[in-house]
């Protein structure tokens, strides 16, 4: 039996990711958890109204989302600790510049350049929907049919309610490949090792 504990963001976990904007001719960089996925052709990037960042998102209309790996996880921890109101956040990554604008981590194994298209305003959070102008992998995560390989893609990830990051698992198998046509009793009953992808 479960509980309903009432009306919670439990939604994860979720990838942690740097949001990356250009302030002048250098970058700034906030974390960012809230992000979705609309459609088949955009992204949402939610961020509190009053981060600095925001305003350079305005102004440029680009944006860049990189995952984090765990290798520079404490610096993506610190650009979410600080506000670029108060504090030079532009050399904390090694970056380059994105064929559209955006500045992209060099160290992130996984970066999107985005256009923003619209902001959704909810109470104090500006949502920035965007398409993709460009996916950057680095090329040990990209098999030898030019996909993303998560398998060795490992991002961060994050929850919100007791704010911890967690590391990826592994992958379980391909989607649609269960077989999962069993009446409730029979799943019960189910031994995972006859499971048709273990
Ligand atoms: C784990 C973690 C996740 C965060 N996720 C978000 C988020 O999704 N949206 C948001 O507005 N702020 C988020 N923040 C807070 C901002 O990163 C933080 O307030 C940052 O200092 C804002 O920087 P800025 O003012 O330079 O833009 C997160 C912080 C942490 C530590």
């Amino acid at each position: 039996m479960k509980k309903n504990i009432g009306s919670k963001l439990a939604l994860y976990p979720m990838p942690i990711t740097v949001i990356g904007a250009m302030n002048g001719g250098e970058p700034t960089w906030t974390l960012a958890g809230h992000l979705g996925i609309i459609g088949h052709d955009r992204v949402m990037v939610s961020l509190a109204a009053p981060h600095f960042i925001n305003g350079k998102i305005k102004e440029t209309k680009k944006l860049s989302i990189n995952l984090v790996d765990e290798k520079f996880l404490p610096q993506a921890d610190y650009v979410g600790s600080v506000s670029g109101s108060k504090t030079d956040k532009s050399k904390v990554f090694a970056w380059e510049m994105g064929d559209a604008g955006a500045p992209l981590i060099t160290d992130s194994p996984l970066t999107l350049e985005c256009s923003v298209l619209d902001i959704y305003e909810t109470h104090n959070f500006e949502s920035f929907i965007c398409s993709i102008d460009s996916t950057y992998v680095a090329e040990e995560h990209l098999d030898e049919n030019g996909k993303i390989n998560y398998n060795t893609l490992k991002p961060v990830l994050f929850e919100f309610p007791t704010y911890h990051y967690l590391r990826t698992g592994d992958v379980i198998c391909k989607c649609l490949s269960l077989k999962g046509k069993q009446p409730k009793e029979e799943m019960e009953k189910c031994d995972e090792s006859q499971l048709p992808c273990l």
